[in-house]
């Protein structure tokens, strides 16, 4: 469904909206001890006992009080309860919120109760005129902005117990879970001339949405999902937090000055995971969940670390209006940082009286925010909010989305090059060899005498592809991971031709689209459901997947291509995004003589040789590096220690290129590392699953040279 068409909005009579609305905040409070609704974490966060009153005092200031003849309910909660209004009078300093044992949580919860039986009252005779109207909708409004900041200042004084208290059994949801995309799925928009800003009379909108306005949008790409978990682990294990070079200075010193090594809340577990406070307690990290609790810092860091940066909010407006169906995430999930200073849009006036006070005086200093989080009521997002935080800021339901210039997929493979040939040793992630020409390479590489990987591990399907379809049960969906020319994958199609769907996931468009086309000639009946993403950022499956159970299928050892962090942290998220039943059929390489193992890496035909190169080739023709493949040598050697065979290109002479914003620099005889190819024995393959909520229920091995499929089930 449209995700813009999927936000709720307030509507029906005045008293049953004003009900409604107000019934939430005791609801959130129900079950809390009075300490925990007296205490603050910190000055930027309030106490739950605050923020009840808070939202009474607002609409006997902002409404009740207009009436010339009104007798407050206790004049001396208005010191207590004004938030920021000057023009109101005097109130208590921020930071000694926590620090009101009076009035008793009895009597806020009865002075609540009085002024909602004026406010009630007040219904009944009709507000008066627009104005009134429009500050009784505010009131409504800032009710809901206080729901969300009751639970995330909640979170805070949980999370600063060292008895990591569950404020609820489970995690409260105030917004209908969202649906997600991978982060590296990238939408491309063709921007233009467009207006954004809340129109007049398109319903209720904060003074600070307007006026709507027109702006010009060069052509830009957005991810279709939000960053996850376990993009945000990449990152820490890449030494983001330690990097300069990623972050603006202000961003460096709030990391220095805070110690910040991962997002709010997160914690390194004695056993190498991580964990992080929630709502509900203290639970391992989720990794194919949207990240939380990041500052504008780390999340501009992060996307510049990722090739990429944050979109404007102008950017993810237009975005969400013009293709809102295809992102995930936008709203209910976690608010997304813009590149967007908070500034007033041209034109832009401030509510008249008291509520000029609502946003406009803040507009310095902090960053915009889009969308909405699980912790926003449903019905007080929609696509002009503008959220405002300051830069330094963590403790908000905040995330992100990246966007990047439109062309920027070349940019990303230059600044993973770039980034890869400045680092000591040398090293580039082996997903850069696959274009087109480097996935046609593999195809050759494939038929190789000396390569067995692909004969044995086809001789073994062929095997045991009955027994292992036996397991499946009728409709089960197919999950390929990089599954290249989908090959192998035939045999289990004809082994199970009751299967609901196969979806290819590949990061290489031309072997995604040449296997599709083929799949469709040979298997006319199949739904192929392809999706073009980083596998190891795939959280969900495309639209339209059907619900039988999910078979996962990742073969030809490229699982070995990962180190052992990242092994884990793929298999774990993948059972996160196949689910509780999942089935898991994992191709593993066996450890064997060193002579074998090399052999099958520098074939006599030079064939692996031109893909280890194709990199630099690849690096020539998009990027116009002026460089040769042939200004290196393959080089493929066994570590034993690492138990890995190691693909490298080494310097033939003293070399210097540029890359995107980067020179290159090589000695002569000086490598970069461009593939690891992990070797296993069955307690390791044992071991991985178990870490990572799997079991190892079948273990089949081929002839000699071995290869091993391994059979998993989900724990
Ligand atoms: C070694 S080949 C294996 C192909 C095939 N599954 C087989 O067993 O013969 C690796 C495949 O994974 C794809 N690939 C590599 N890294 C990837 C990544 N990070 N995300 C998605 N696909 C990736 C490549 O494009 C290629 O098609």
């Amino acid at each position: 469904m449209n995700q813009t068409a999927r936000i709720e909005v307030l509507a029906g009579p005045e008293a049953r909206r004003y009900d409604e609305v107000r019934a939430v905040m005791p609801r959130l409070a129900n079950g809390l001890s009075a300490e925990d609704l007296a205490a603050q974490a910190m000055s930027d966060a309030s106490p739950g006992k605050w923020h009840l009153g808070h939202t009474s005092w607002f609409f006997e200031a902002m409404i009740l009080a207009r009436d010339p003849a009104y007798v407050p309910v206790d004049p001396r909660l208005q010191q207590v309860f004004n938030s920021y209004y000057d023009a109101v009078g005097t109130r208590v300093a921020r930071g000694a919120r926590g620090l009101m044992t009076r009035p008793s949580l009895a009597e806020v919860l009865a002075y609540r109760a009085e002024i909602d039986r004026r406010t009630r009252n007040r219904l009944e005779t009709g507000l008066d005129g627009p104005l009134e109207t429009y500050l009784f909708e505010l009131g409504l409004h800032h009710d809901q902005q206080h729901q969300e900041l009751f639970l995330s200042d909640l979170l805070a004084l949980m999370a600063a117990s060292p008895l990591d208290p569950a404020a609820y059994p489970a995690e409260p949801r105030l917004a209908a879970p969202a649906s997600a995309t991978a982060s590296s799925d990238w939408a491309v928009f063709e921007g233009g001339r467009a207006d954004v800003g809340a129109a007049p009379g398109a319903g209720f909108a904060f003074d600070n949405e307007g006026p709507r306005h027109t702006v010009w949008i060069p052509p830009f790409e957005m991810a279709r999902g939000l960053v996850t978990n376990g993009d945000w682990l990449a990152f820490i294990e890449d030494g983001g937090y330690g990097r300069v070079e990623l972050w603006l200075a202000d961003g460096w010193a709030a990391a220095r000055g805070g110690d910040w090594q991962a997002p709010l809340y997160w914690r390194a577990e004695r056993d190498g995971d991580w964990s992080v406070m929630t709502l509900a307690g203290r639970r391992p990290v989720d990794l194919a969940a949207p990240v939380r609790h990041i500052s504008f810092y780390e999340a501009e860091a992060f996307a510049r670390w990722a090739g990429a940066r944050l979109p404007t909010e102008a950017e993810w407006e237009y975005a969400a209006i013009t293709e809102g169906d295809s992102l995930s995430g936008l709203f209910g999930e976690v608010w997304q940082w813009t590149a967007s200073a908070y500034a007033p849009y041209p034109g832009f006036r401030p509510t008249p009286g008291t509520a000029a006070e609502y946003n406009g005086k803040f507009m310095a200093n902090q960053m915009v925010l889009r969308g909405s989080a699980f912790a926003t009521p449903g019905s007080h997002a929609r696509v002009t909010y503008r959220n405002f935080y300051y830069p330094h800021q963590r403790w908000a339901f905040s995330g992100l989305r990246l966007a990047r210039n439109a062309g920027a997929a070349g940019v990303a493979f230059a600044r993973a090059l770039g980034a890869g040939l400045a680092r000591t040793p040398k090293q580039v992630s082996p997903k850069w060899f696959y274009d087109a020409a480097g996935s046609a390479l593999f195809e050759k590489i494939t038929v190789l005498p000396e390569y067995y990987p692909t004969r044995q591990e086809l001789s073994l399907l062929r095997d045991t592809a009955a027994d292992i379809v036996a397991r499946f049960g009728a409709g089960a969906v197919l999950v390929e991971y990089g599954s290249g020319a989908s090959e192998k994958t035939r045999l289990l199609l004809d082994a199970a031709p009751d299967l609901a769907a196969y979806v290819p996931i590949d990061i290489s468009p031309s072997a995604l689209d040449g296997a599709v086309a083929q799949l469709g000639q040979a298997y006319p009946a199949l739904k192929v459901l392809p999706l073009e993403v980083d596998f190891l950022s795939a959280v969900r499956l495309p639209v339209g997947t059907p619900a039988g159970r999910r078979i996962g299928f990742f073969p030809g050892s490229t699982i070995g291509n990962l180190g052992p962090g990242e092994q884990r942290r793929f298999l774990a998220a993948a059972r996160d995004m196949l689910g509780d039943d999942a089935l898991f059929i994992l191709g593993v390489d066996l450890i064997k003589d060193e002579a074998t193992l090399v052999a099958a890496y520098s074939d006599a035909t030079g064939v692996t040789a031109a893909f280890n190169r194709n990199l630099i080739a690849r690096a020539a023709r998009e990027l116009g590096a002026a460089v040769s493949p042939y200004d290196f040598e393959h080089r493929a050697n066994w570590n034993a220690e690492a138990r890995r065979i190691e693909m490298h290109l080494v310097a033939s002479r003293q070399l210097r290129f540029v890359v995107g914003d980067h020179e290159a620099v090589f000695a002569a005889g000086e490598t970069v590392h461009t593939e690891s190819a992990h070797k296993f024995d069955r307690a390791m393959v044992e071991a991985l699953a178990r870490r990572s909520g799997w079991r190892v229920d079948a273990f089949h091995v081929s002839g000699m040279p071995q290869v091993a499929l391994a059979v998993l089930s989900a724990i």
